[in-house]
């Protein structure tokens, strides 16, 4: 990076700046409960196209679209009596629903990048939903983040990955999850988990009854979502899971009570969300070439466990072949 990033702290003036960089087309990150994302005008095809240019993300891979709330969602998406359930349950949040895209919605067609679907969500962190109301449309937002690495959970992880291809940074402090949003497809008779969040499979379940788990995709079977066949969550550095020290060379990463000193720790009383909420920094600042590896420790398999095993699983398949 040869400039420096513009940073700005998330107060009323660079809100309103950050909107009207919006409304001409510009690219403004902002922080929501689970990662930063990288925002354009959801309805403008030439923003949305330098998202995918400056996050050098394949043009297959389709974006979230945030809104505030139900009815907005409804403009652009069929929002069915699933939809509808589950938004009341967990609008705004850290859900996203994959639902058929209405022929009416005004929304890019690269936001779908060619699919007749869109995912769509509303976030309840504050200063995402002040600029939503400032810019008064939908917002498409990935990750801020190159494509392939960790999302960022800190404006500087922004300014560190995407530098000066993003216009503007609003700095609105730590997320408060961590992980990107749970994703629901919607298009189907049986409702399919796409990807592992804070909003857990069993909470889906509790709502709707059955939900299938599609987060794997079975051997020989396509994805789901485009998003699952790219590389993924994953540090420049190989990843060693469950591991009960560190072997020469590598750097441990610790969880819960038994843990050296000295050792970074996701959460020393093994606090999940504290877990989750650490985790991406963590990776980040022990992602260094005078490692040869990183080994975590191992994390329950429940709730929010789940989501975090499934990133660290992606991280470390992202070295092996
Ligand atoms: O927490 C989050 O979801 C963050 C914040 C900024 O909202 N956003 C985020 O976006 O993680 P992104 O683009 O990094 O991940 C979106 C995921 C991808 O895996 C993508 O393939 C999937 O959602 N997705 C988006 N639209 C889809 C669609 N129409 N059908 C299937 N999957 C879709
Ligand atoms: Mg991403």
């Amino acid at each position: 990076m040869t400039e420096a990033a513009n940073i700005l702290p998330a107060n009323d003036e660079n809100l309103s700046a950050a909107a009207t960089r919006l409304k001409s087309g510009g690219l403004v990150a902002f922080p929501t409960e689970t990662v930063y994302g990288l925002g354009a005008d959801a309805r403008d095809d030439r923003a949305v196209a330098r998202i995918f240019e400056a996050k050098n993300r394949p043009s297959f891979n389709p974006l979230i679209v945030h809104v505030l709330d139900l009815p907005s969602a409804a403009q652009y998406g069929e929002m069915d009596a699933r939809a509808q359930q589950l938004a009341a349950a967990f609008w705004p949040g850290p859900l996203s629903f994959v639902v058929p895209r209405r022929a009416d919605s005004g929304l890019s067609l690269l936001v779908s990048a060619g699919l007749d679907t869109v995912a769509l969500r509303a976030p309840a962190h504050p200063l995402a939903r002040n600029l939503l109301t400032r810019f008064g449309g939908p917002i498409a937002a990935p990750s801020a983040n190159t494509a392939g690495e960790v999302s960022p959970t800190l404006a500087s992880h922004v300014a560190q990955s995407l530098g000066t291809n993003v216009d503007l940074i609003l700095d609105g402090g730590a997320c408060a999850v961590g992980l990107e949003s749970t994703v629901i497809d919607l298009c189907g008779d049986r409702p399919a988990l796409l990807r592992h969040g804070a909003v857990t499979l069993e909470q889906l379940q509790d709502v709707l009854g059955v939900v299938d788990d599609a987060t794997r995709p079975a051997d020989g079977q396509a994805p789901r979502s485009p998003g699952q066949i790219a590389r993924h969550y994953a540090p420049s550095i190989p990843v060693r899971l469950n591991a009960s020290d560190a072997v020469a060379g590598e750097v441990l990463l610790g969880f819960g009570s038994g843990v050296p000193e000295g050792v970074q720790n996701l959460s020393p009383s093994g606090d999940l969300t504290e877990a989750a909420a650490n985790l991406f920094a963590a990776l980040r600042a022990l992602d260094s070439p005078e490692h040869r590896a990183i080994a975590v420790m191992p994390i329950p398999e429940t709730g929010l466990g789940r989501a975090i095993n499934d990133r660290l699983r992606r991280a470390a398949e992202a070295h092996n072949g």
